[in-house]
């Protein structure tokens, strides 16, 4: 049995503020209710959610939303981290989906938590066992760019559409890597917009075609597609429409459509990870002291795939 004495380490998030806010803190460790698992974490991410959440880093009347979702003058939930990927340490006496020693991974969304050396979450939320062939860094790097990649192209139709022509622009971040990967498990003609230095990993994920973002103007292509997503929200339906086909769709991260977090999605890229059509993008693993640096390198907006964070090393 735990007590209620024993602790663990977590990053707190007091206030909204650059990434020096962040502290970490020993605090009570949870004791799970009965339909609940508590996991050991041993990894997470820094992902632009967190740095968004940390900086209240939203625009014009979203960032009173956020305060109301959030707290209004400090986050309501200091501890921030959406992902975690670690070992199931103790079970409620209802929980018959897992078993102490499982390998899983999951989500927490705007509950968050998961910077933490421990989390309590109930078995019927966004949790799943984990890929059996990926390690606890490459886990906890499916679900953030992977959910949403998911998300948007099935609201597209992709798997219903014949020889589909896919345009992702933003190749190379951690929604990015995934929808390019996704949409060519749906076998998908991909045209990826990047950088120049993005440009070697984009043909690692298997692009068919590339456009130089910083050389060439994506809108002047000749092609015409059936779903662009923007998986950085740096253009616009607008500036798109010309390249849509007459049923074509248009995608952004930016504004209002927030991706939804499902366990089947997990499932979903548990399979295509141990299927091998999926493979994780890690820019840089921090350790948990480290988060600090952590976020500033996500606050450049300049990370390709994830950044991780071991929690436990
Ligand atoms: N709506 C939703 O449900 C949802 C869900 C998840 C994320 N999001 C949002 O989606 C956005 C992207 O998230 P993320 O985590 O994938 O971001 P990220 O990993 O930080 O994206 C950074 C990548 O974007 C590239 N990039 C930067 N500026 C670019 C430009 N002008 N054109 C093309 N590529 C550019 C960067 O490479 P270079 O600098 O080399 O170009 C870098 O590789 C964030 O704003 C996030 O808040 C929304």
């Amino acid at each position: 049995m735990y007590q209620q004495s024993v602790t663990m380490k977590a990053v707190i998030c007091p206030k909204y503020g650059p990434p020096e806010v962040l502290t970490i803190r020993e605090l009570p460790r949870p004791t799970p209710k009965k339909n609940e698992v508590l996991v050991k974490i041993l990894a997470s991410t820094v992902n632009t959610g967190d740095v968004r959440i940390r900086g209240l880093r939203v625009k014009g009347f979203m960032k009173f939303v956020m305060r109301i979702v959030l707290g209004f003058t400090k986050p309501r939930r200091p501890i921030l981290g959406t992902v975690f990927s670690g070992i199931v340490e103790q079970v409620g006496e209802t929980v018959n989906q897992f078993k102490v020693g499982q390998e899983v991974y999951g989500t927490t969304g705007f509950k968050q938590g998961c910077h933490s050396e421990y989390i309590c979450i109930s078995e019927n939320k966004v949790i799943t066992h984990k890929p059996k062939n990926a390690s606890f860094e490459e886990a906890a790097s499916l679900p953030f760019g992977g959910q949403t990649a998911i998300y948007f192209l099935r609201k597209g139709k992709i798997a219903e559409i014949d020889n589909p022509q896919v345009l992702i622009y933003g190749a190379t971040g951690s929604v990015g890597t995934a929808a390019v990967q996704i949409a060519k498990y749906y076998s998908a003609t991909v045209t990826a917009v990047c950088s120049s230095k993005g440009k070697e990993l984009t043909q690692a994920l298997g692009a068919d075609k590339i456009i130089i973002y910083d050389q060439e103007d994506f809108t002047k292509v000749s092609d015409k597609f059936d779903i662009i997503l923007d998986a950085v929200g740096k253009t616009n339906k607008k500036q798109c429409m010309p390249l849509l086909k007459s049923n074509g769709k248009f995608f952004s991260v930016e504004g209002t459509d927030i991706s939804s977090e499902r366990t089947e999605y997990l499932e979903f890229l548990c399979q295509l990870f141990e299927n091998k059509n999926y493979v994780a993008i890690i820019d840089k693993i921090y350790p948990m002291e480290e988060v600090i640096e952590a976020h500033r390198f996500v606050d450049t907006g300049r990370k390709k795939g994830n950044v991780v964070l071991k929690i436990i090393p």
